[in-house]
């Protein structure tokens, strides 16, 4: 062939597969440069890491700590465990007897803390799931034991306790006559929608059984209206546990047609402005707190590098272009306030970003205490059939859809939201719960406690000043103090909104005394020159000595 001839196809190659190259190099640009935004790495990464555990004198010395704060150490364990173990007796000794069948508890029990500290921690020092009743912001378990309650039941807990006991009472009441009646609706199902119309400010609702479940449907509709594939989640963002919407560790499935991208970053909006594959954005407005950051959990808690800050006008900013973008480009911009719906304002973070989606999932608190998912959505994009294809559905079912007895309970909690005393308490609801927070941050610094707190209205997490390989501890103190965390330990407080000064008084003192007993007690003892970049070294060097084992 001609030299010319053979000049003219490179380039016209080049040519043709350079819009190519340059996409997925912007692809590539958009993505964070931390594991949350590289799902296959962190896969690969996650059965990479070796399993080991400290022995019992490792347990008290993974900073190398000098032989007295060791010691120090370990008389304080054994006497906060033998008072935890025997304070919760009962509560523990049920927790035992039903953990081999139940392999959730298996979970949430290893993974309380880091992996390396777990077995030791485990053989010593238990906790109980059982718990027996509710009153006011406490929770009381088997032992007659009664916590002030933080974990906020997976945020479902917007309200307080008493709230959704009588919305399930009075919901339970008004559909009794009707019972477990499914494909037909009782009247109740109208007036929900209705409200939720209202609320929403949409035009459409769809009911199901789980946050997971709306999520399902709002990306499913919107792949069918829009005859694309692909999915935009934000880096570290939770949906639920679908497949598509977790596509890093936790789903043995390798990524589909899911990206997962950089949040509040322009690189992200430039893939978004340019691909023509993009069925929808999913915006989980937690991220607010944490953006491009995983749910905290003291699982994870190996050094003190856990950063939160919430900055409502920069959120507000970035929802306001991702709106814009997702307009020009006709994808679905879908928020799923499962997490945060109506905790932020009655009309959810639509109404608190003053930002509107297309659509908008809610579950969780929305149920009024009962199992529920919802997506909220305009017309156009929930309608599940097209009329001139009749043969081209977007199919989605569920037995127990607009189950009477969620529906009823929902209707309560829909009328209580309008009530003169729910209104109430949505007056000043940053301005209160940040002054909390901020108060006890003073606090905190004043006593000279390397401990602190960020938050989002009433989702909170705890930082920590020094870098420590024991933060994971303080999850005990509190536990010790009074206070129920969930499972995921200092990652996430959730404080219920009915919380009234004198309780979180109450909260604040015990979080103190807490803080200074962990600190007598030797954990957060420092090695001059600690860092946590000499933490995270030393425990790759600690992981890969382990695999040459
Ligand atoms: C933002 C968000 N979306 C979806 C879900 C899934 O909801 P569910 O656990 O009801 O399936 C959750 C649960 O925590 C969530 O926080």
């Amino acid at each position: 062939m001609e030299p010319l001839v053979m000049g003219g196809m490179v380039l016209a190659g080049l040519a043709a597969t350079l819009p190519l190259a340059r996409q997925r190099l912007e692809l590539s640009m958009a993505k964070h440069p931390s594991l949350t935004g590289h799902s296959r790495m962190a896969k690969r990464l996650a059965r990479w890491v070796p399993g080991y555990a400290y022995d019992a004198e490792r347990f008290f010395a993974a900073d190398d700590a000098p032989p007295e704060v060791r010691e120090n150490r370990r008389v304080a364990f054994a006497v906060l465990a033998a008072e935890l173990n025997a304070r919760h007796a009962r509560s523990i000794a049920l927790t035992q007897q039903a953990r081999a069948q139940i392999p959730d508890l298996q979970f949430t029990g290893a993974y309380r803390v880091p992996f390396q500290f777990s077995p030791y921690l485990r053989q010593h020092l238990s906790v109980g799931a059982f718990v027996q009743r509710t009153d006011g912001v406490c929770v009381e378990d088997l032992d007659g034991q009664r916590l002030i309650d933080l974990t906020g039941c997976y945020g479902v807990n917007v309200f307080g306790h008493d709230f959704y006991k009588s919305c399930i009472a009075e919901g339970s009441a008004r559909v009794a006559e009707l019972g477990a009646v499914l494909g037909s609706y009782h009247p109740v199902v109208a007036s929900n929608v209705a409200e939720l119309c209202r609320l929403s400010g949409q035009d459409a609702v769809s009911f199901h059984m789980s946050g997971t479940e709306a999520v399902m449907q709002a990306v499913r509709l919107a792949r069918y209206h829009t005859r694309r594939k692909v999915l935009v989640r934000f880096s570290g963002a939770y949906h639920g546990w679908w497949e598509d919407v977790q596509p890093g560790p936790g789903n043995p499935l390798p990524p589909g047609n899911t990206y997962t991208l950089k949040e509040m970053d322009g690189d992200t909006l430039r893939v978004l402005r340019k691909r023509r594959d993009i069925a929808c954005v999913l915006v989980n407005p937690l991220q607010a707190l944490h953006p491009n950051r995983a749910a905290p959990s003291d699982s994870a808690l190996l050094d003190s590098s856990r950063h939160a800050k919430f900055d409502r006008a920069a959120y507000t900013a970035w929802l306001q272009q991702l709106r814009q973008v997702c307009s020009e480009r006709g994808i679905a911009l879908i928020f799923d306030e499962v997490f945060m719906g109506f905790r932020l304002a009655p009309g959810g973070a639509q109404e608190y970003f003053g930002v509107r989606a297309d659509m908008v999932t809610y579950g969780k608190t929305l149920g009024g205490g009962l199992p529920v998912g919802v997506v909220c959505g305009q017309a156009r994009w929930m309608k599940r059939f097209r009329e001139e294809r009749p043969a081209d559905i977007c199919f989605a079912r569920g037995t127990f859809n607009s189950h009477p007895y969620v529906m009823g309970a929902m209707q309560v909690f829909l009328e209580r939201l309008r009530s003169a005393p729910v209104q109430a308490l949505y007056q000043d609801l940053d301005a209160r719960w940040d002054g909390r927070a901020r108060q006890l941050n003073e606090q905190l610094a004043a006593q000279g406690l390397p401990v602190r707190v960020a938050n989002l209205s009433t989702i909170w997490t705890v930082t920590y000043t020094l870098p420590s390989r024991y933060n994971w501890m303080f999850q005990f103190y509190l536990r010790r103090e009074g206070l129920a965390l969930s499972w995921v330990g200092t990652g996430r407080l959730i404080f219920s909104l009915d919380f009234s000064d004198a309780d979180f008084e109450a909260v604040s003192q015990r979080f103190l005394a807490a803080a200074r007993a962990m600190q007598r007690d030797g954990w957060w003892w420092q090695a001059p020159g600690a860092s946590n970049k000499e933490i995270r070294r030393g425990l790759l060097r600690e992981m890969l000595r382990e695999m040459k084992r």
